[in-house]
């Protein structure tokens, strides 16, 4: 595969400067980067540093016609694999949500069909302003990835959410990004599609762990949700599997910092603020799209995955013929769980989750050598776990069984993410 293309637009924020140092780390990973600056942009960096750091021209005026002729705003919105905004400014999330082009980064923004990377940074009040944070669940709903703010210290004096992540992390958020194959629909807020990898990127990037949050710099991998099997093109094999937990998990990640990849089957439930989602549906889907993700330091399997699926899959509708009911034949489906146990690429920490009716530690300690994972979670789902609101746990280790009462799926989430933070922080 050819080298992945990144266009950054850059709004005028004090972190604009920064979007400089994001280039410098992008190109280290072989991408190759092309930047639209805002007006306001230029209040902050110029035009000329950008261009030294892309080694590219700078865009920034819709009407220079010389630009418009040599290559116009669609061409620049389509050439790239993903669009970033960084720093994405109250203003300009404010303009893509409602749909406004009156210069050439929201024309851009507006004729893109890539998928949109928004880096927020502003200051904490407009950040919580009820028109940005609505701006920013319509920018959600119509399929952009927004990153969570760091919270800090700001240029301005005050303290909370809106700062800047640090570049970084930023990077290897676009990596873990580029690693899956978007399908042009994705701003339509449809799901993305997973196919192949991004070769062009190199296999572990060297970011160094820097910040405040415990899992800064860390890439967690998460599987969510039933996967359904199909019997024939209206039929399927499900379960009942609401996806919640698995979602609440991905949320904890990213709360403590982590670049999170949740791969989801079939459910109803809103992408957790910046979490990179990738929708699938088969068992053998949601190996790939897994697959695709690594490397990751951590992976979490959460996904109760159908263990079988229909051995042969008819094109056409199976009719009720009056010849008595129709064979169904099975097949096994592949364990992602065991293959990432033995995969090559294997995460450094391996935790699947086990759903049992009886004997649930026993059969967690049995599975943990089974699929070859370093912790088993494992719940009794006799009652109504599944899809229920509340679980009740047991963390099978090597080292033991730690048992945690009846409480809500995110704050079980929240208790097992701040103990892989911990065992992280061991080495
Ligand atoms: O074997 P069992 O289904 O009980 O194992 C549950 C664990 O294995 C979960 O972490 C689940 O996500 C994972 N699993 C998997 N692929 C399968 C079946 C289960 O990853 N085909």
């Amino acid at each position: 595969m050819g080298q992945k293309r990144i266009l950054l637009i850059v709004a005028g924020g004090i972190a604009a400067y920064k979007s400089l140092e994001l280039v410098r780390l992008l190109k280290r990973q072989g991408l190759a980067v092309r930047a639209v600056m805002t007006k306001s942009a230029n209040e902050f960096v110029t035009p000329l540093s950008m261009g030294v750091m892309t080694e590219d021209q700078v865009y920034g005026d819709m009407f220079d016609l010389k630009d418009e002729r040599e290559i116009g705003h669609i061409q620049l919105s389509r050439q790239a694999d993903l669009v970033v905004i960084c720093p994405a400014t109250a203003n300009i999330l404010a303009k893509m949500a409602s749909g406004i082009a009156d210069d050439l980064a929201t024309t851009v923004l507006l004729a893109t069909d890539k998928p949109v990377l928004a880096v927020p940074a502003m200051n904490v009040r407009m950040w919580n302003h009820p028109a940005t944070q609505r701006n920013l669940a319509q920018l959600r709903k119509d399929g952009v990835t927004i990153m969570a703010p760091d919270e800090g210290a700001m240029a301005c004096g005050e303290y909370g959410p809106g700062r800047l992540p640090e570049p970084p992390v930023i990077a290897e958020h676009i990596c873990a990004m580029l690693r899956h194959d978007f399908d042009s629909t994705l701003t339509a807020g449809r799901a993305p599609t997973t196919k192949s990898a991004a070769a062009s990127l190199s296999a572990q990037p060297d970011f160094a762990d820097i910040s405040h949050r415990p899992l800064y710099g860390r890439h967690v991998l998460v599987t969510a949700g039933p996967t359904h099997e199909a019997i024939d093109p209206v039929r399927y094999i499900a379960n009942r599997s609401s996806g919640k937990q698995g979602f609440a998990i991905a949320q904890a990640a990213a709360e403590l910092g982590a670049t999170v990849t949740l791969v989801a089957g079939p459910v109803q439930l809103e992408t957790p603020p910046g979490v990179i989602r990738i929708d699938v549906e088969s068992a053998r889907d949601m190996l790939a799209a897994v697959e695709n993700s690594l490397p990751a330091d951590v992976a979490i399997m959460v996904a109760a995955v159908a263990d079988w699926r229909a051995a042969d899959v008819p094109d056409q509708k199976i009719k009720k013929d009056g010849q008595g009911v129709p064979p169904l034949a099975l097949t096994e489906n592949p364990d992602i769980l065991a293959t990432l146990g033995q995969h090559a690429q294997r995460p450094g920490l391996l935790i699947g989750f086990a759903a049992e009716t009886e004997k649930v530690v026993e059969h967690a300690q049995a599975k943990l050598g089974k699929k070859g994972c370093d912790w088993i979670v494992a719940n009794d789902v006799s009652g109504d776990v599944m899809g229920g609101t509340n679980n009740a746990v047991h963390i099978v280790t090597r080292d033991g069984v730690e048992s945690w009462g009846d409480a809500p799926k995110e704050a079980i989430a929240r208790k097992l993410m701040e103990k892989i933070a911990h065992a992280l922080g061991q080495g």
